[in-house]
């Protein structure tokens, strides 16, 4: 099996880096050259996406080392302006893949279409709605001749009523088996496709026909063991519980517990094309779900004092439509993570996750972010003070030594060389 911890990955040059990544990823001469000269997309491609285009912007591009996700090593490209992720998620998952590494399950691509109908007499037309089930479903399933062939699809209709300030209200929704597409898609036609006969059963006007990106039918959830010997002992542990809890009981700290999860989240995400916008509103609305914003993970210690972390939320992702198949480095992004399947990416995804929330709650419960920070942070003081690459390293090295990172330090060491 392919092995994900590469030694001194991060002290490697860009091409020993792309080269190791090749091999173990098998990617081809023409993805190296891509990678090499760093392919996004033209014009053209920005132009036929958005309106208005008026030309492109680029991220780094990393990857994460040492994941073992289901017994499986991935290699995960990150995409992320933030300096630190790439480097704690690697870290994590090297101390996590001691234990085995992350044990994720994830549902069936369930995604959830709903259809609002109002002026309607909600619980006459539930029944006729319950009714024709079949005969909804056979509309929307013929919206899809795709799915249908792969035996997924619109598998079951169910209603319910709501109360708003302007009258009672029937929402139908459509629980729709969307396989390895993200969905939206594929969700909202069927919707809007079975409307007509929607209004023709119950008598009602249909307002929106909408995917709901609410997506509670497409949970990943995992777990992952940190031994307490490589993460500090006994009292590191105890203090990450006690990190936690502090999440898990004040929204204030929840939020930025949770944002450190986002940032693997949403650079894997970046990379493999996703809709992170989708993933972002489902995570925030997952974390409220009691009724008060909490913690997307959960952290405790087994019984031998190793730390235990937990994490579960909705993932709705895709490895087939969108910009997954026209965008070249996402392509290669995809390749490198070797997955096919939407269910095995939600699973990586959301492994990473994990990760990163480990790396920020420890680095936070022992000696703090700042120091880890400090490097990357005063690298990139020093290329905006407009340090080339040859001298950023000395720069770097010398403002944090005497305390001093800024652009006006670095132009003033950068004159004295
Ligand atoms: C910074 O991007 C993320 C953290 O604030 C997350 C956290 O506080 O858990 C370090």
């Amino acid at each position: 099996m392919a092995n994900s911890s590469i030694s001194k990955f991060h002290e490697k040059s860009k091409e020993e880096r792309i080269k190791k990544v090749a091999s173990f990823s098998g990617l081809s001469k023409e993805d190296i050259r891509i990678l090499k000269n760093e392919g996004g997309i033209y014009f053209n491609d920005a132009n036929n996406m958005v309106e208005n285009a008026i030309g492109t912007v680029s991220f780094p591009l990393g990857i994460a080392t040492n994941f073992r996700i289901n017994d499986k090593d991935y290699l995960i490209p990150m995409v992320i302006e933030e300096p630190s992720v790439i480097a704690a998620a690697s870290k994590a998952a090297k101390i996590a893949k001691k234990q085995g590494g992350f044990t994720m399950k994830v549902d069936n691509s369930y995604n959830i279409g709903q259809i609002q109908v109002v002026d309607v007499k909600v619980k006459s037309a539930m029944s006729s709605v319950m009714s024709a089930q079949k005969e909804i479903l056979q509309l929307a399933n013929s919206k899809s001749k795709t799915l249908s062939k792969m035996g997924k699809g619109a598998k079951q209709v169910t209603c319910k009523k709501i109360n708003s300030n302007s009258g009672p209200m029937l929402i139908i929704e459509l629980l729709i088996d969307v396989g390895d597409a993200m969905g939206a898609n594929v969700t909202n036609t069927m919707c809007e496709g079975v409307a007509p006969l929607i209004e023709k059963l119950t008598g009602g006007r249909v307002i929106l026909r909408i995917l709901s990106n609410y997506s509670t039918k497409r949970l990943v959830r995992g777990t992952a063991i940190f031994d307490k010997k490589d993460i500090g002992g006994q009292e590191t542990v105890d203090n990450i519980i006690l990190a936690y809890q502090f999440a898990a009981n004040d929204p204030y700290r929840a939020v930025t517990h949770n944002k450190g999860i986002m940032n693997g989240i949403i650079a894997v995400a970046n990379a493999t094309g996703q809709d992170t916008r989708a993933i972002e509103a489902a995570a925030h609305a997952y974390a409220s779900r009691t009724g008060r914003y909490g913690s997307l993970t959960e952290w405790k210690k087994d019984k031998n004092g190793n730390l235990i972390g937990k994490i579960e939320l909705p993932m709705s992702v895709g490895t087939v439509g969108g910009i997954v198949n026209i965008h070249p480095m996402i392509k290669i992004c995809v390749k490198i993570l070797g997955t096919k399947s939407a269910k095995e990416l939600a699973c990586i995804i959301g492994a990473v996750g994990l990760a990163q929330n480990f790396g920020a709650i420890r680095a936070l419960a022992s000696e703090g972010i700042q120091k880890g920070h400090m490097r990357l942070h005063a690298k990139n003081i020093a290329a905006s003070a407009g340090v080339t690459s040859d001298k950023i390293n000395k720069i770097t090295r010398q403002m944090i030594k005497e305390g001093n990172v800024s652009v006006h330090r670095a132009k003033e060491i950068l004159k004295e060389l």
